[in-house]
């Protein structure tokens, strides 16, 4: 099965590559390898393993026009089933659900509970 490598990146600066192949999310490949990450309801509800795709492999972090689109969520992940817990421009503004979501190319994500928090403060983002 392929794998890719996925960087986890914390507000405070650690990171972490794990392999994470095309079966699995990145919270399954996380907790294989002993890494915590939040999660709550591990369906895609709740919006507690959000995380913020940075960089994937082929495609540009921004435009530098103040335009995040330039990371495309849908091609760097599969999704097991409909992130509820999200409104399209969320996963418009690159964020994903670690429980449900598989990689389909090597990226970077901001993850932490942080992450969450960005949504909760600033949901018209
Ligand atoms: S843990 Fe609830 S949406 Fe992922």
């Amino acid at each position: 099965m392929t794998s890719h490598d996925v960087t986890l990146e914390w507000p405070d600066g650690r990171t972490r590559t794990i392999a994470v192949r095309e079966d699995e999310t990145v919270l399954e490949a996380a907790e294989r390898v002993g890494i915590a990450l939040p999660f709550g309801c591990r369906t895609g509800a709740c919006g507690t393993c959000t995380g913020r795709l940075l960089e994937a492999e082929g495609t540009e972090p921004g435009d530098g026009a103040g335009n995040s689109g330039g990371v495309d969520i849908e091609a760097a992940f599969a999704h097991r089933r409909p992130p509820r817990a999200f409104k399209d421009r969320h996963r418009e503004d690159g964020y994903v659900l670690l429980c449900i979501a598989s990689p389909r190319t090597s990226c970077r994500i901001a993850v932490g509970s942080s992450v969450h928090t960005e949504l909760m403060e600033n949901p018209w983002k």
